[in-house]
């Protein structure tokens, strides 16, 4: 039988393992133009919670009674398309299932003698691209700034971290122990580190960790964070609001503080993207990072969790911070 995860209720605040169901099917069969997959790492993302809201957004949401669906790296277990072959791995967007059948479209082969082939879910794929992409296109980050990073112990921050020291910025990161901000300098080579939950007075932190102010602030988790972060903008300061997780679980948006005369006293740029937004410039972006691993510039840390029926915890366990760098399940 083929194990299955499907959405069994909306959650209401953080979710809880009550919101998903475990459930089994037949195997499924490849059929003439298909390809049988079996899944081996299972991506969790923060994102995934808005998909399970019933709410539109960029990106449909789940359906109660249906199964999950994240990023996945799966082995081609039996071909029928003459464009995959058996053995080949391939990374798409793929359902929470032991095995699945597939046309091959949106999915794209992932080779294991050039990286390990986790790599593809995190460095290699939407999470090192949307580093690289939000501090290219919006952060302009240029030689010699200030940059400050939230979520900086996480998948996509620990990335965009180590891109400003590739880029000679000063980078100072904030997180949420003191094991992560000791790890983000030691292992990263951040300049400075904040642990949020331990600070009190964010806005007076920020200030002493960036004495010269913030030019550029990547902004994965917004809240609060956000709002002292921005208290800290220099002139022509740019402000990439990549991701909110602060606020993912809230049932009511929380209200900031008013943002507009800090933004015209400073002329600072604050704009929100979907890493989809840049599409056509994902090849360059995985390249390019496939070259820093390469020369050694830029490393990473995953958690890695066993066991097909651990993906909901998992994903759950990304709201307590328990990852250090990118969350993968496998399988
Ligand atoms: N715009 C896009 O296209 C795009 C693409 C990928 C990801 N994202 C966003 O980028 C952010 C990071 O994603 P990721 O995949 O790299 O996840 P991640 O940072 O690896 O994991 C989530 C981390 O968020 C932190 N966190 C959880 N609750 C928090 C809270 N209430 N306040 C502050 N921090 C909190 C935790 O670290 P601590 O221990 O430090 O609290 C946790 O480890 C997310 O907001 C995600 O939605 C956006």
């Amino acid at each position: 039988m083929n194990k299955i995860i499907l959405l069994k209720n909306r959650p209401t605040g953080k979710p809880t393992l009550k919101d998903f169901e475990f459930t089994e099917e037949e195997e499924p069969k490849a059929k003439e133009g298909e390809l049988l997959l079996k899944t081996k790492y299972v991506s969790v993302d923060p994102y995934l919670r808005g998909r399970m809201r019933d709410a539109k957004s960029y990106i449909e949401p789940f359906k109660v009674g249906e199964p999950l669906e994240s990023g996945i790296i799966a082995e081609v277990i039996e071909s029928n398309n003459k464009n995959f072959k058996k053995g080949e791995f391939v990374n798409g967007m793929l359902q929470w299932k032991q095995f699945q059948t597939s046309n091959g479209t949106g999915l794209n082969k992932v080779d294991r003698d050039k990286a390990p082939l986790k790599a593809y879910l995190g460095v290699l794929g939407l999470t090192g691209i949307t580093a690289y992409l939000g501090l290219d296109k919006i952060g302009k980050l240029q030689k010699g700034e200030t940059l400050l990073v939230s979520g900086a112990a996480g998948a996509v921050g620990s990335v965009v971290g180590q891109i400003g020291k590739i880029k000679g910025c000063t980078v100072v990161g904030i997180a949420g122990s003191e094991e992560k901000i000791d790890r983000i300098q030691e292992k990263f080579g951040f300049d400075g580190a904040i642990n949020y939950k331990s600070t009190e007075d964010m806005g007076n932190a920020i200030k002493e960790a960036c004495p010269d102010g913030v030019d550029v602030y990547f902004d994965n988790v917004g809240g609060e964070i956000l709002d002292a972060a921005l208290a800290n903008m220099n002139k022509y300061g740019r402000v990439i609001n990549c991701g909110a997780i602060s606020l993912y679980n809230e049932t009511k948006t929380p209200m900031g503080p008013r943002v507009e005369t800090t933004l015209i006293q400073k002329s600072v740029l604050m704009q929100g993207f979907t890493v989809r937004d840049f599409v056509k410039d994902f090849g360059p972006a995985q390249k390019q990072l496939a070259k820093w691993m390469e020369e050694d510039k830029i490393s990473y840390l995953e958690t890695v969790v066993e066991g097909f029926n651990n993906i909901p915890q998992a994903f759950i366990d990304l709201f307590d911070g328990k990852n250090k760098g990118k969350m993968i399940v496998v399988v």
